[in-house]
């Protein structure tokens, strides 16, 4: 009886190392897998309920290797079922953040470009191709830069033609009016030969229309150099139009501005192909682009360069014009007022 009893405990003891090498074994690739295994070693029914139950047949002097074989066996399923369920929620994890990576990449949403930075950065192209570099000035200036230097004394009567937004503190104190005043300060920093493109933000203190704002842009150009003519300037702005429009006809009115003599207002031949074209040049088929001349030698003085070694010329567009123009934009509020359906549209344009 006894050596029986020996028997069956000593079979249980064999039963149990096998079932422990079964749970080391275990392995599984899902969670139902786990699930299958957990009920089948600790479920209700499971095997490690029965052997609780046989732990009472046990003979006496062998229930304490038999109970802690049984615990080993437990505490290796409990922990194998915890190991295998982390391990497959943390790769069900990395799945949902990395995806199919057979996939085609998502389409990174693209910025956009403002019209003025476009059109901005493409006449910086066309005049770094020839050599300008690019200059910058001050948006709070002072009468000096933006009038005096410029052939603008106190009470000149040009001054009226731009209306002046002052520092109310401090009267010589000012927005600029236009870019021209960074020729100046280039002028009073360098020594010729010159050859600089300013582009920049000016303020004018007038009615906002369709047509006009009281802030906008402008890109000024200068060349001094030894023997500059006025010839210099026009092959200039022919290669200029034919760059930025595709355009090359063009002709010089004369004009007045006190900073050039002589100065000239630049138009481009439009043309008058469509409707647009029409509405555009007022049916004339000409358009003014810019202001130009030959940098007056008060200007040079004022800035010490000797005028009777060096000329020059100069020359100051709006860039917002040329934007409406390039882009049919009927409003210049428009470019100020930064309507995403409208900046949208400039998606595709570097
Ligand atoms: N500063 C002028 C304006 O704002 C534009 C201009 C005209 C600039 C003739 C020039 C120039 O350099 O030569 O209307």
């Amino acid at each position: 009886m006894v050596n029986l009893q020996s028997n069956f405990t000593l079979a249980m003891l064999d039963k149990l190392q096998e079932l422990i090498s079964e749970v080391q074994a275990f392995s599984a690739n899902s969670k139902e897998k786990v699930e299958a295994f957990r009920i089948k070693f600790l479920g209700s029914k499971g095997i490690l309920k029965d052997l609780f139950t046989e732990f009472k047949n046990v003979e006496p002097s062998q229930k304490k290797e038999f109970g802690q074989t049984l615990n080993t066996l437990k505490t290796l399923a409990e922990t194998k079922v915890s190991e295998l369920n982390n391990h497959l929620e943390n790769s069900t994890q990395s799945k949902k953040v990395y995806g199919d990576l057979t996939r085609p990449g998502e389409p990174i949403e693209l910025g956009t470009r403002h019209p003025i930075s476009i059109v901005k950065n493409q006449i910086i192209d066309v005049f770094s191709r020839i050599g300008f570099t690019i200059s910058e000035g001050p948006e709070i200036e002072d009468d000096w830069h933006n009038f005096t230097a410029l052939n603008l004394p106190e009470y000149h009567p040009a001054r009226d033609m731009q209306d002046t937004f002052f520092v109310e503190k401090n009267p010589d104190m000012l927005l600029r009016t236009h870019t021209s005043s960074v020729q100046i300060r280039y002028m009073e920093n360098n020594k010729p030969p010159i050859r600089t493109i300013s582009p920049g933000r000016v303020f004018r203190n007038e009615d906002i229309s369709a047509r006009s704002h009281c802030i906008f842009h402008q890109v000024e150009g200068l060349y001094i150099d030894t023997d500059v003519s006025f010839a210099d300037l026009k092959q200039t702005l022919i290669y200029f139009t034919k760059e930025m429009f595709g355009k090359s006809k063009i002709r010089l009115r004369p004009s007045y501005f006190p900073f050039t003599e002589p100065s000239a207002e630049v138009d481009i031949y439009w043309g008058l192909k469509t409707e647009t074209d029409y509405r555009i040049t007022k049916g004339t088929g000409w358009l003014e682009i810019m202001g130009c001349g030959m940098v007056d030698p008060n200007v040079l003085k004022n800035t010490n360069i000797d005028p009777e070694k060096y000329s020059g010329f100069a020359f100051g567009m709006g860039i917002e014009r040329i934007a409406m123009l390039l882009y049919q934009i009927p409003d210049i509020r428009m470019l100020f007022e930064n309507d995403v359906r409208f900046l949208e549209q400039f998606k595709s344009v570097i």
